[in-house]
C-alpha cells in the first residue's frame, strides 16, 4: 500500500527551536541596495516589483507571457442547477486553455470549475475559490458534481487518470465546509489541481505548462514550476468568476492548503483582482519562514518536488539562510487586501511559528500602505486564538493537525463578514 511519511518525525531535520541556525529575516520594506522603502509610492513601483523578480528568479519561476494573455474558452458543462436541498445553485463549465488534447497524453488542456451559489442570495455574492487536491466531487456528497479524471499515483511518480470512484464522493467534505460557507451566505468555487499538472515530476507534456513552450524557456533557471501553473489557474479561475453575473467582482477570495496554499499564495501575491487571501499552513515555499531552518528545508523540496519550483530553487539547497525571497516577503505581497495566515499546533513540518513570524513581519508592508494591521511586537497566540482580525492582517494557530477544518472555515467567515460586510441573503 501507499507508504506514510510521518513528516512530523522526520530523521535528520531539526523540530527543535532552540537548534535554529541563525539567520536573519528578510525585511520587505528595505530595497536590494539597502535603502528603506518610506513612502507606498516606492513600494509599489520599486519595492514591490523587487521582490516580485526575486521570487520569479529563485522560487516560483516567472509565468510565461503567452500563458498570461491566452484565451480561455469557458464552455458551459451544467447551467444554474438546485442543489444541495434547496440550499444552493450548482453551476459547472470547462475554462479550455488549449487545442485538442496530444494523443496518449491524457490531458484535455481544461480546468473544469464548480460553482455554488447560495440560493437565497439578492445580488451578486462574495466568493472562494481555492484548488482541491482530491477531485471537484469530494468536496461535498452531491451526486450532480460532474468530475474530471482525477491522477492517481501510490507514490507521487508515474500517475495515471482515472475516472473517480463513488467512495471519493464528499470525501474531503470537513475541508471544503461548503454547507457552511453557503449558509453564511458566501459563494464557494473550485477545480481540480491536477487538470492543470499532475503533481508527480516528468509530468511537464500533461501540464499546462507545455501549452506556452517558446525558445529558451524550458528548464531556464526560472522555469515556471508547477506551484506557478497551480496558480495561473488560480487566476483563469478568478477571472472567469468575475465576469459571471452572479459573482461580486470585487470580493473574489482564494484558499489553498498545504502545498495549494503555496499555489494560492503566489496567486494572490501576483494578482490584483483576488480580493482576499486565507492560506492554510502553506508552510515552507509559502507563508512560513524558510530561512529558518525548523521542519521541511530547501533541500526536501527541492529533492522531493522537483516539479514544483523553478531549476533556481534548487541552488539554495542546504543555503536556507540566505534564501532571497521568504515567506514574510511573499505575504507582503498581498497588501493591502485582507490576509488570514492558519497555522495547526501539530504542524511541526511547516513551522507554525515561522508562518506566525511571516504574517507579523508582512503586516508591516500592510501599515507603510495605511491600512489596519498587526503591530511588529505582537506575541505568537495560544492555540485556537485568532488575532488581528478586526485588521487586514489576521492569524491563528488551531490545534490539531495538518489539515483544513470548520474551525478554520468559520474564522475565515468571519474575518471575511468583518472586512467586507456579511453578505446580505433572504
Ligand atoms: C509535504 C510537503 C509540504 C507540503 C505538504 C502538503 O509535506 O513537504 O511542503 O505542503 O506535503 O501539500 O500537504
Amino acid at each position: 500500500g501507499p507508504k506514510t511519511v510521518d513528516y512530523n518525525n522526520m530523521p535528520g531535520y531539526n523540530y527543535d527551536e532552540a537548534k535554529i541556525p541563525p539567520y536573519e529575516l528578510l525585511d520587505p520594506q528595505r530595497m536590494a541596495d539597502g535603502k528603506p522603502v518610506t513612502t507606498p509610492q516606492q513600494w509599489w513601483t520599486q519595492r514591490r516589483p523587487e521582490i516580485v523578480k526575486l521570487f520569479e528568479d529563485n522560487i516560483y519561476g516567472r509565468t510565461p507571457a503567452a500563458a498570461e494573455q491566452a484565451p480561455v474558452r469557458v464552455e458551459s458543462v451544467e447551467g444554474r442547477t438546485p442543489a444541495l436541498d434547496g440550499l444552493a445553485y450548482r453551476e459547472q463549465v470547462d475554462l479550455i486553455f488549449g487545442p485538442a488534447p496530444k494523443p496518449g497524453s491524457h490531458t484535455a488542456w481544461r480546468m473544469r470549475v464548480l460553482l455554488y451559489l447560495p440560493a437565497r442570495a439578492t445580488g451578486p455574492v462574495p466568493v472562494i475559490f481555492g484548488l482541491n487536491g482530491g477531485g471537484n466531487q469530494s468536496v461535498v456528497d452531491d451526486p450532480g458534481i460532474k468530475p474530471t479524471d482525477i491522477w492517481v499515483s501510490e507514490d507521487e511518480q508515474a500517475p495515471h487518470p482515472e475516472t473517480p470512484g463513488a467512495d471519493t464522493r464528499g470525501s474531503q467534505s470537513t475541508q471544503w465546509q461548503v454547507k457552511t460557507v453557503l449558509s453564511r451566505g458566501y459563494g464557494l468555487a473550485t477545480a481540480y489541481y491536477q487538470d492543470l499538472e499532475p503533481d508527480a515530476k516528468d509530468q511537464r507534456a500533461n501540464s499546462v505548462r507545455a501549452l506556452f513552450d517558446a525558445p529558451g524557456t524550458v528548464s531556464a533557471p526560472n522555469e515556471w514550476g508547477a506551484v506557478a501553473a497551480w496558480a495561473w489557474g488560480y487566476r483563469k479561475a478568478v477571472a472567469y468568476l468575475r465576469s459571471n453575473p452572479a459573482v461580486d467582482a470585487a470580493h473574489v477570495a482564494v484558499t489553498g492548503h498545504s502545498r495549494l496554499g503555496k499555489a494560492a499564495d503566489w496567486a494572490a501575491a501576483t494578482t490584483p483582482e483576488i480580493g482576499a487571501l486565507l492560506s492554510t499552513e502553506s508552510g515552507k515555499g509559502g507563508q512560513s519562514i524558510q530561512r529558518r531552518e525548523l521542519g521541511e528545508t530547501v533541500k526536501h523540496l527541492a529533492e522531493k518536488f522537483p516539479h514544483w519550483m523553478c531549476p533556481a530553487y534548487a541552488t539554495w539547497i542546504n543555503r536556507d539562510q540566505q534564501i532571497p525571497a521568504d515567506g514574510n516577503m511573499l505575504l507582503s505581497l498581498v497588501a493591502p487586501r485582507p490576509l488570514y495566515a492558519a497555522s495547526a499546533n501539530d504542524d511541526r513540518w511547516a513551522d507554525p511559528k515561522g508562518e506566525f513570524l511571516a504574517l507579523r513581519s508582512a503586516a508591516t508592508t500592510y501599515t507603510l500602505l495605511g491600512t489596519s494591521a498587526l503591530p511588529p511586537d505582537t506575541a505568537m497566540p495560544a492555540v485556537d486564538r485568532p488575532i488581528g482580525t478586526d485588521t487586514n492582517t489576521a492569524y491563528h494557530i488551531r490545534s490539531g493537525k495538518h489539515d483544513v477544518t470548520a474551525f478554520d472555515w468559520q474564522r475565515y467567515l468571519d474575518f471575511l463578514d468583518t472586512r467586507w460586510g456579511a453578505p446580505v441573503h433572504r
